[in-house]
């Protein structure tokens, strides 16, 4: 079964297509570079032994699209990660965003019927639920206002697939809400590779055990939560690689599954960012310089999953233990240069 991977030398897209590989899939992976390198694809190798079909190139032109799948005949499903992901830049470049992140799903989409590619699976973000009024959150807590251009890319990419598949076209899709993926791959060979200054947690966190960073500012210790600090729910890389191959599974061999299904991928435990801070120190040993400082704009105080849907319909559970994907981000950490 041979599946199309866009982003696939991304974060995610690196350890799903490992996952893929490990899981006897064949994969053709199309990007851009524009927020990766060619460096991970012997990453991908040194671990699974198999080079994937790379292809540079941007999703945001049809074409280029048409030629992969003419030249890489049978492909079967696609995994959609190629995006702009940054949320403070998406305010600084909204039209950016909305051209990149739509246009590539609007062209996947049409793609799809022209060469017999029966499903899609869709990289979302728990951030179409913007501050959720409780949490822990199912599948059906409430979509609240876009609080930032790419939240609202994800938002208006779910209401795109809906209506092509209501519309009559032949395809099937799952839908993936993301909680907080972090760590990487157990062998230190793929990971994380913020470009310029980290503005995720734990990219920032390792850095700065690293010494790369002198201090993590922590965003905030007076929000309505125990201690004080923002809570989210820190998902494991490839656990969530995992729950990948599981929905492609699904989607592609599923005899009676709907034609759209959506997930929310989590752990269903909520860590604060003080939380984190101290869990890493205990898993690695190292010290992490860090000091209180002003509230990021935009941020929200707490969101969670319940994962049951995932667990029970989808099959798939979040194992790995905080500390060890912890300890993971930091071996990755150490094996860069
Ligand atoms: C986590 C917590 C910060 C950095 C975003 C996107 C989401 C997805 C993941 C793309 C927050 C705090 C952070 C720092 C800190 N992106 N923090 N000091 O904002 O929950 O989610 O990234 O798919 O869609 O919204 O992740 O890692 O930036 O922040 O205190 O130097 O860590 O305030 O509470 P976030 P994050």
């Amino acid at each position: 079964m041979k599946i199309l991977v866009t982003g696939g030398t991304g974060y995610i897209g690196s350890h799903t297509v490992v996952e893929l590989q490990q899981a006897g899939y064949e994969v053709v992976i199309i990007d851009n570079l524009s927020n990766s390198n060619r460096e991970v694809l012997k990453g991908i190798e040194a671990i699974t032994g198999k080079a994937p079909v790379f292809v540079e190139g941007d999703c945001t032109d049809i074409n280029t699209l048409r030629k992969l799948f003419e030249e890489n005949p049978g492909i079967q499903g696609i995994i959609n990660f190629a995006a702009s992901k940054a949320v403070g830049e998406s305010v600084q470049k909204p039209l950016l965003y909305y051209r990149n992140n739509l246009n590539t799903l609007i062209n996947l989409l049409e793609c799809m019927p022209e060469y017999g590619v029966k499903g899609i699976v869709f990289s979302s973000s728990c951030t179409v639920y913007g501050e959720p009024d409780v949490n822990p959150i199912d599948e059906t807590a409430p979509i609240k206002p876009a609080t930032s251009p790419y939240g609202n890319t994800k938002q208006i990419s779910e209401e795109i697939i809906t209506d092509y598949v209501h519309s009559g076209a032949p395809i099937k899709s799952i839908i993936l809400r993301y909680f907080n993926p972090i760590g990487a791959h157990p062998s230190a060979k793929i990971g994380e590779l913020p470009l310029g200054v980290p503005q995720n947690l734990v990219p920032y966190l390792t850095q700065t055990a690293a010494g790369i960073r002198k201090e993590l500012t922590v965003f905030g210790d007076d929000y309505n939560t125990p201690d004080g600090s923002c809570i989210r729910d820190y998902i494991d890389v490839v656990d969530l690689a995992k729950a990948h191959v599981v929905a492609m599974r699904r989607m592609l061999d599923g005899e009676d599954t709907d034609s759209i299904e959506i997930f929310n991928l989590g752990t269903g435990r909520g860590v604060s960012v003080l939380e984190l801070i101290h869990d890493f120190e205990l898993s690695t040993g190292m010290a992490v310089p860090h000091k209180i400082g002003p509230r990021r704009e935009g941020d929200i105080e707490q969101i969670w999953a319940i994962p049951d849907k995932a667990n029970n319909v989808l099959g798939w559970t979040a194992e790995t233990p905080v500390g060890e994907t912890l300890a993971n981000a930091w071996r990755w950490q150490c094996s860069l240069k």
